[in-house]
């Protein structure tokens, strides 16, 4: 296997198909590395916002890069992100912080660096990893590709539930439209932007419950790497 017989899935998809439920299952079931990509960039929107810095502004962005310090650690097999000494592992998933996460990775100098940094944390070891552009721009070698999707209405439907059980308060049609707008900033950007890579496998979830999709995606993962590194 290439890169010294270390292995690679990586998963991409829009927001609300699964992909960290699947990635994460898929570490622990393998006892591999998992990293969330979208956390880095949550962290890097977090760090402008409190430099108050629009994170459409390029100009006032790129300068601010220097001093972006995240670090990423793993704490009961869990991942954490924090910004310098500051643990911002919760605040990167409250509601506001997803769009400014999704304006800020359209900026070419943002990706650069934190795509160098994912590739750091990749390499030398097995690694399961989500994102938007795993399969086509970070990991182009990985041996497994997914590109996990599910209808706008499906992945609506799983998130207002999600936060809604962590006490979020949003409405369904606010969660469907964060939905929508973040597909189109993610799918239409310049550099980078979410498509199926062209030999990934595509998994639709919209009908799968997730026993199925983690089903789905154990066929699939046990296709490319052997039967010997996954059970069921
Ligand atoms: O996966 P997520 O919803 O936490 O990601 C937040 C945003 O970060 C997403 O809308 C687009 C951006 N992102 C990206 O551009 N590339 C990645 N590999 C991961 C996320």
């Amino acid at each position: 296997m290439a890169n010294n017989d270390f292995f690679a899935i990586a998963i991409d998809g829009p927001s609300g198909a699964g992909k960290s439920t699947m990635a994460k299952m898929l570490a622990k079931d393998l006892a591999i590395t998992y990293l969330d990509t979208g956390a880095m960039y949550r962290a890097a929107a977090v760090y402008a916002t409190r430099n108050n810095i629009d994170v459409n502004n390029s100009a006032e962005v790129i300068p601010l890069l220097d001093s972006l310090d995240i670090g990423i650690d793993y704490k009961d097999g869990h991942q954490t992100v924090s910004l310098g000494s500051d643990d911002v592992t919760l605040t990167i998933r409250e509601p506001w912080v997803s769009m400014k996460a999704s304006d800020i990775s359209k900026i070419p100098e943002v990706r650069t660096k934190l795509v160098d940094l994912q590739r750091k944390i990749a390499s030398g070891k097995n690694v399961v990893m989500d994102g938007r552009d795993i399969g086509t721009c970070v990991l182009p070698d990985a041996q497994v590709k997914i590109y996990l999707t599910a209808s706008s209405d499906a992945r609506a439907d799983r998130r207002y539930k999600e936060l809604i059980e962590k006490g979020d308060k949003v409405t369904y049609d606010e969660v469907l439209a964060d939905i929508i707008r973040r597909d189109n900033n993610d799918m239409n950007r310049a550099v980078s932007p979410l498509r199926q890579a062209e030999d990934a496998v595509l998994l639709d979830t919209s009908n799968l419950n997730i026993a199925q999709s983690v089903q789905a995606i154990k066929n699939i993962v046990r296709e490319k790497i052997g039967l010997c590194k996954i059970e069921n």
